[in-house]
């Protein structure tokens, strides 16, 4: 069912590639897309833009078929940063309000929060924990537990953000159980879905999520720079403006009226110019393969490749991270026993792309491989952590 070609894929022909959770070779369809509005522009600038004002509101349709949900829902951001920005600076806070985050988050889903200690916030940590959900001596990234939400949760808690999936580790949160639990206390549940959004299936409005922030050129393959995010409409009303311009207001092109009437779906945060080769890259590969394929397809694709790959894994030269299958993600972690300082390098000698972080290598490979790569890959790690 997936078309797995080199041709479509060219990035196999020269390596295989198990690093979609860092930085991922652009998808030829986006990327086609994307040049030739790049095209266009070079041609004739403004002249050449009239064949593209459909981009946006397609840019919103295709992004709410992803995440299930209305176009009205969907804003164009650069990166996941910004989306957790523009939502917690504008956040209506108190002091002595409280956000709960893990304490190892990707720093785009840190510091927007941190920052929001210059308004008498506290910003609460949630702790490592094993699998068994005990609290971890372990210095490498694991997961954080239901326990520990609980026992940090109190009246004044306002916002949980914390990744669908933790980029060290692998650890995909429950959402379901987590939006049912936020649902009840009146919390505000806010994704970073940088690592799930394109591997795993999203659907806020099915968890009582009330924003995603995702950036496209991981598990997406979609440009370097481009963003999404999900709010629902009773979160994005609380949620004052922050970053205004050109785009701001529903006045539109009547640039000299400056009357303040903000858009109220989600172009409020689409404050001025765009990117739209970016949204040109991610329409053509939402259709091409996203929407296509679907999210489940994709995500059984991922864990079926990985399985293949732990069949062949040498457990006595490395320790892989395993979770419950309702905690699983694209990233399978993996301990070399001996370390792995040097694995990715030597790796690398045979094609294999991986990411190292916190001690893990990150084992990260898209539907698009076959079972034969994973075989190859496990030897690949099986042969290099013999060497000293
Ligand atoms: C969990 C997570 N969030 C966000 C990002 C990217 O952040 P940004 O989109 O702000 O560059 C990464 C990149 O590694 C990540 O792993």
């Amino acid at each position: 069912m997936f078309d797995k070609s080199v041709e479509a894929f060219p990035a196999k022909e020269n390596s295989l590639f198990l690093a979609h959770c860092a930085i991922s070779p652009m998808e030829l369809q986006a990327k086609k897309a994307a040049c030739d509005f790049l095209e266009a522009m070079a041609a004739g600038g403004i002249s050449g833009l009239p064949p593209y004002f459909n981009l946006l509101p397609r840019f919103h349709r295709k992004c709410a078929e992803l995440f299930q949900t209305d176009a009205a829902n969907i804003s164009a951001t650069h990166n996941t940063a910004e989306g957790m920005c523009l939502l917690a600076n504008g956040y209506p806070f108190e002091p002595g309000d409280e956000i709960i985050s893990y304490i190892h988050e990707f720093p785009s889903n840190h510091y927007p929060w941190r920052l929001q200690e210059r308004r008498g916030v506290k910003l609460l940590l949630l702790g490592d924990c094993d699998p068994q959900g005990n609290l971890s001596a372990v210095k490498a990234p694991r997961g954080w537990s239901m326990a520990d939400l609980v026992e940090k949760v109190t009246s004044r808690t306002r916002i949980v953000a914390v990744s669908h999936v933790q980029f060290t580790s692998g650890y995909a949160a429950d959402l379901k159980e987590l939006g049912a639990f936020c649902r009840e206390r009146d919390i505000d549940l806010v994704i970073d879905g940088a690592q799930s959004v394109g591997c795993l299936p999203l659907y806020p409005e099915e968890c009582n999520v009330a924003a995603v922030a995702v950036s496209s050129w991981k598990w997406l393959m979609g440009p370097f720079g481009a963003g999404i995010l999900y709010t629902s409409e009773e979160f994005r009303d609380k949620i004052a403006v922050t970053m205004v311009g050109s785009s701001s207001m529903q006045q539109g092109l009547e640039y000299l009226d400056h009357s303040w009437n903000p858009h109220v779906d989600g172009r409020k945060f689409e404050y001025s110019t765009l990117a739209w080769e970016h949204l040109a890259a991610l329409n053509g590969l939402l259709d091409s393969i996203f929407l296509r394929y679907t999210m489940e397809g994709i995500r059984e694709e991922v864990f079926e490749l990985q399985d293949v790959f732990l069949e062949h894994l040498d457990r006595n030269l490395h320790t892989p991270l395993l979770f419950p299958k309702k905690n699983r993600s694209g990233i399978l972690a993996v301990l070399p026993v001996n370390g792995g300082a040097r694995l990715v390098e030597r790796l690398g000698k045979h094609g294999i792309v991986v990411t190292e972080r916190s001690g893990y290598i990150r084992m990260a490979p898209h539907f698009y491989l076959t079972p034969a790569d994973m075989k190859k890959a496990a030897e690949c790690f099986n042969m290099e952590a013999k060497k000293r």
